[in-house]
């Protein structure tokens, strides 16, 4: 049995990788819109990554005999001002789930409750990804944004991304 307060952050969490998901599914179609199709296929493949992570919280849960609870996913609150602004959320928003996985870890450590801290470390890991990817992001884009034929040549390379399950197997 895990600790009362552990399993609400954890299914609390579920509802925020979704809403992740969400989030940056509503990007993806802002940079479609836009025409810019490697965009809107990064953002629909890290749209599908934050689908997987609220569903290995899920098995984690489940894993250990505790109940999911799915609740309502937020529409999508950013407003899609450009594609260069996009950016500049995609970054606080990871940089707000980062916040919200320590929190998680925070709780574990102060119950000893170390078979969950073993699990959040694959996702501490991969915030830092994460927040590195999306800084990246924002940086290119500040570098090559204004010249059409940069950001061409980054839509494509940014195209050329493909999905791959996560890492993490339960
Ligand atoms: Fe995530």
């Amino acid at each position: 049995m895990l600790d009362k307060k552990v399993v609400e952050l954890l299914n609390q969490q579920v509802n925020k990788e979704f809403y992740s998901a969400y989030l940056y599914l509503d990007f993806s179609n802002f940079y479609y819109d836009e025409g810019l199709e490697g965009f809107g296929n990064w953002y629909k493949i890290q749209a599908q990554e934050e689908r997987d992570h609220a569903m290995l919280f899920i098995q984690y849960l489940q894993n250990n005999g505790e109940k999911v609870t799915l609740e309502a996913i937020d529409k999508p609150a950013v407003t899609l001002e450009s594609a260069k602004a996009v950016l500049a959320e995609g970054l606080k928003h990871e940089q707000y789930v980062t916040s919200l996985i320590h929190n998680i870890y925070d709780a574990a450590y102060s119950v000893k409750d170390f078979r969950t801290m073993q699990f959040l470390d694959w996702f501490v890991k991969e915030q830092g990804e994460e927040e590195t990817n999306a800084e990246g992001l924002v940086k290119k884009f500040e570098l090559f944004g204004d010249d059409p034929k940069s950001l061409y040549m980054l839509d494509n390379e940014l195209g050329a991304r493909v999905y791959s399950a996560p890492s993490l197997v339960l």
